[in-house]
């Protein structure tokens, strides 16, 4: 299988990422990994693991690589290096607004700008509130191109308990985005209730 791209850019939910890369290695799915400064920075503010020995750990798992934000020569830079798409996990609207005008200075924006125009999958997380004009209209663009706009909003009928709930569902929902999966399991489908 041609390996997954996580972006982490510099938006809350870093913890959001962490669950995303941990659940692609536990599938053994090759997992190419690249993160923001501002990524890193909101890391240390969100989560209780720092971000290098996190990396530490991930690298020894042989399906990981991961490359530093500003090595350009990546693979990932390159449309003739074939992945299976990416999911840019939490995506800041400052990169959302790059990726939506075609900027790329760094290799996260580089690697989605190459999903975009290689037609592959391409998946956003979006965190911000307040959304502006500027902001819903840059992911309109995007969508309109085939990007999946995955803003990660808890089901509330799954009646989620923990943040880890929550987590567990935006996962699922990348994981089906992606293509690795068809649908979400079973406990985090909607079912009717019996009243
Ligand atoms: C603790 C913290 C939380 C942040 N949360 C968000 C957020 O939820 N959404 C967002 O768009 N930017 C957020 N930002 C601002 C971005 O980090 C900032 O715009 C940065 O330039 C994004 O850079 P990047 O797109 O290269 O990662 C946050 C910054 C900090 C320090």
């Amino acid at each position: 299988m041609n390996p997954v791209v996580v972006g982490i850019s510099g938006a809350s939910g870093s913890m959001m990422a962490l669950a995303t890369v941990e659940e692609l290695l536990r599938r053994e799915t090759p997992t190419v990994l690249v993160c923001s400064n501002a990524g890193r920075l909101v890391w240390q503010e969100e989560l209780d693991v720092s971000f290098t020995e996190t990396l530490a750990i991930w690298q020894e798992h042989p399906k990981f690589t991961f490359y530093p934000i500003n090595d350009l020569r990546a693979p990932i830079a390159s449309g003739t290096y074939p992945t299976s798409g990416m999911v840019m996990v939490p995506a800041s609207m400052n990169s959302i607004a790059s990726v939506a005008n075609g900027l790329s200075s760094n290799l996260l924006l580089r690697a989605a700008d190459v999903c975009l125009k290689e037609n592959r999958r391409l998946v956003l997380v979006p965190r911000e509130s307040p959304l502006h004009s500027i902001h819903l209209e840059n992911m309109l663009k995007l969508a309109r191109m085939g990007v999946v706009v995955l803003p990660p909003e808890p089901a509330f009928y799954l009646k989620p308990q923990t943040v880890e709930d929550v987590v567990r569902f935006v996962v699922g929902r990348i994981m089906v985005a992606l293509n690795l999966d068809q649908a979400l399991p079973d406990d985090l489908q909607y079912q009717e209730s019996a009243c």
